[in-house]
């Protein structure tokens, strides 16, 4: 979703904002502009469309300067265009500001405004804030100041129902920038000589590798060689923790891979070693997750677990459901991350809530956390970022260990929250039933499940095909039954956001009572259909789709040579436990998904109207 970045320092602003705003470019945009200090102008250059058509605008009429914000918008209030493009100006045009959220009261705040004349150009909810902070610095009088912008900023942001996380400058006082945050993430990094704002270090790595992440209600001020952190109230923030950003430029890179998807379907075996890593132990036969921070006592007073989450990742939080039940007998139910706090569950002390979230800043997820946190509940995160916000606010956890996910589309982190379900079942199971015996096989298969998904990978070749053969299909159906039925879900998802195909997932057996009136020539049914204890049953809901003409693609387990005599085409997954498929089974989805998208000449990593990171309601 939109990014942020601001420079000040020694070097030329543009070039670094420019390359900043481009490694935030796979979160999803729809327009992008900067704004820098150049002596005593402020020069601006802002586009609907890619960073390259601001990189254009830049390179024909250079906007100098060591100074500057930046900004890559994905449109809430107002049309992409040009004009809606931040940075935003005040009445007097002498101070920028950058914004990511929802300024909520923005109208009732601009009418007195343009009551005293100010002239608003856009139709963002977030000019009212430039305005609003321009007309309290211009108020307040006196000597230009970095104090003098602080307050009014601060003025401002009480005002402000809504969510925000801004960069701020003002030519009379170009050795300073603003940030704040409210439910958007802002961070400030630190360098030598220079120092960031950024929505998510991930922009300025090539430059900084040290962050500062800021709380709801900080505010910082950040100039050339020093930086200072206090709250929109007013006063010093409580404190705060400089962080090591754990992973570096290259990991960001997308070496000899066309698309990041790609990278990082590819990166899966990995991302589930990394995410087994330390936590499996063959001393207690179980599961070491110490981050939980739970005694054992605590985790056998468990008597219901509730997982949420949005997108993928409430697919995973559906197998986690599924494996939670099954390996450790408890009752597991999960909700969406947007009906969590409307829904209003009952549930009692003993309830373990767990919020699933790759970015760790999805606001539905993280309003999901507050109202379960609000209540007393014990909650816990299943982040990948660590020190995101709803890491943070958990304060307790499994971190994914995945590594940054660039494609728009969750690969990579879905296998990684699949893996981890598997651990909590695994803990929470060998507190209960699950024998000694037991959990030395769960970790047996567990650790076996890495190289099977480098031979699921291997035919990404065939999947191609299979790709381009039903790539001009209408629609398609996917399905699935048990610990698969998420799997269909995933899957038809991720098709549906990255080819633009209309495509639906349900349980396999659901075909009868309705869905089966879709079925045709050209809208072909994706079975996951491993060999486990639901085989037959979706055998005979594939006979039933070829019954009426229906293309199958099948994905079963090699030696399972029969499905071959009823789906049109079969790609085959190695054996495992039944629990432990789901691993398996999404891989040559998320690779069908992939190539019908290149076959059709989507832009695979930045899907249309999608972002990365959701970071509005
Ligand atoms: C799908 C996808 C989204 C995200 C969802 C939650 O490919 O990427 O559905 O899974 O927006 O995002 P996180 O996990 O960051 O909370």
């Amino acid at each position: 979703m939109c990014g942020i970045v601001g420079y000040i320092g020694k070097s030329s602003a543009s070039p670094i904002l420019l390359d900043g705003l481009r490694r935030l470019e796979y979160r999803g945009y729809d327009s992008a502009g900067l704004a820098t200090i150049d002596g005593g102008r402020i020069e601006t250059r802002k586009c609907k469309g890619r960073i390259q058509a601001l990189a254009d605008l830049v390179k024909e009429n250079a906007a100098a300067g060591h100074v500057g914000i930046s900004h890559t918008r994905w449109a809430t209030h107002g049309q992409p265009n040009d004009v809606n493009a931040h940075p935003h100006f005040d009445a007097s045009g002498r101070l920028a500001l950058v914004h990511n959220g929802v300024i909520e009261n923005y109208q009732a705040l601009r009418a007195p405004l343009v009551e005293a004349g100010h002239k608003f150009r856009s139709q963002t909810d977030t000019e009212i804030l430039a305005h609003l902070i321009g007309n309290l610095y211009d108020e307040a009088g006196g000597e230009h100041s970095k104090t003098r912008l602080l307050e009014a900023v601060r003025g401002a942001l009480k005002q402000v129902i809504g969510t925000y996380g801004i960069a701020v400058m003002h030519l009379d006082v170009p050795d300073a920038l603003v940030g704040a945050r409210r439910g958007s993430p802002l961070s400030v990094g630190l360098g030598k000589g220079e120092n960031f704002l950024s929505s998510d270090p991930q922009a300025v790595i090539a430059y900084s590798q040290e962050a500062i992440f800021l709380k709801d209600y900080d505010v910082a001020v950040v100039e050339r060689d020093g930086f200072q952190i206090g709250t929109v109230e007013g006063g010093v923030a409580g404190s705060y923790e400089v962080t090591k950003v754990d992973f570096t430029s290259d990991d960001v890179k997308l070496g000899d891979y066309p698309h990041y998807m790609l990278k990082e379907i590819f990166e899966q075996p990995h991302a589930v070693r990394d995410a087994l890593r330390g936590r499996l132990s063959v001393e207690d036969a179980g599961a070491r997750l110490g981050g939980i921070d739970m005694t054992p006592q605590e985790l056998r007073e468990v008597d219901r677990v509730i997982i949420t989450g949005c997108g993928t990742a409430y697919h995973s939080g559906l197998v986690g459901e599924y494996l939670i039940e099954s390996l450790a007998h408890l009752p597991c139910e999960v909700e969406f991350a947007s009906e969590f706090r409307y829904r209003n569950m009952p549930m009692d002390k003993d309830t373990l809530v767990f919020a699933v979230s790759q970015s760790g800043e999805t606001i539905d997820t993280l309003a999901a956390v507050r109202e379960s946190l609000r209540k007393g509940h014990r909650t816990l995160g299943i982040c990948n970022n660590v020190a995101s916000t709803i890491a943070r606010e958990c304060g307790a956890g499994v971190y994914m260990h995945a590594g940054p996910e660039i494609g728009v589309a969750a690969t990579k982190s879905f296998t990684s929250q699949l893996t981890i379900f598997t651990l909590i079942a695994l803990l929470l199971g060998r507190i209960r039933h699950l024998s000694n015996s037991d959990g030395l096989k769960i970790i047996k298969e567990l650790q076996a499940i890495p190289e099977k998904i480098e031979r699921v990978l291997e035919q990404s070749d065939r999947i191609k095909e299979i790709a381009a053969k039903y790539a001009g299909a209408k629609g398609m159906l996917f399905m699935g039954r048990q610990f698969n039925y998420p799997v269909a879900l995933e899957g038809a998802l991720k098709m549906k956001e990255i080819t633009y195909i209309q495509c639906e997932g349900h349980p396999s057996a659901e075909l009868k009572h309705g869905f089966i009136a879709l079925v045709e020539p050209d809208m072909p049914s994706v079975f996951i259909t491993p060999d486990d204890a639901m085989y037959d049953s979706n055998i005979n809901s594939i006979e039933q789709v070829k019954a009426r003409q229906g293309p199958v693609i099948a994905v079963g387990t090699e030696g399972r040579r029969d499905l071959a005599k009823i789906a049109d085409d079969v790609i085959y997954v190695p054996p495992c436990a039944d629990y432990l498929s789901p691993l398996l089974t999404v891989v040559p989805l998320q690779l069908l998904s992939y190539h019908t998208a290149v076959h059709l000449g989507r832009d695979v990593d930045k899907p249309r109207n999608l972002a990365k990171s959701v970071t509005v309601e």
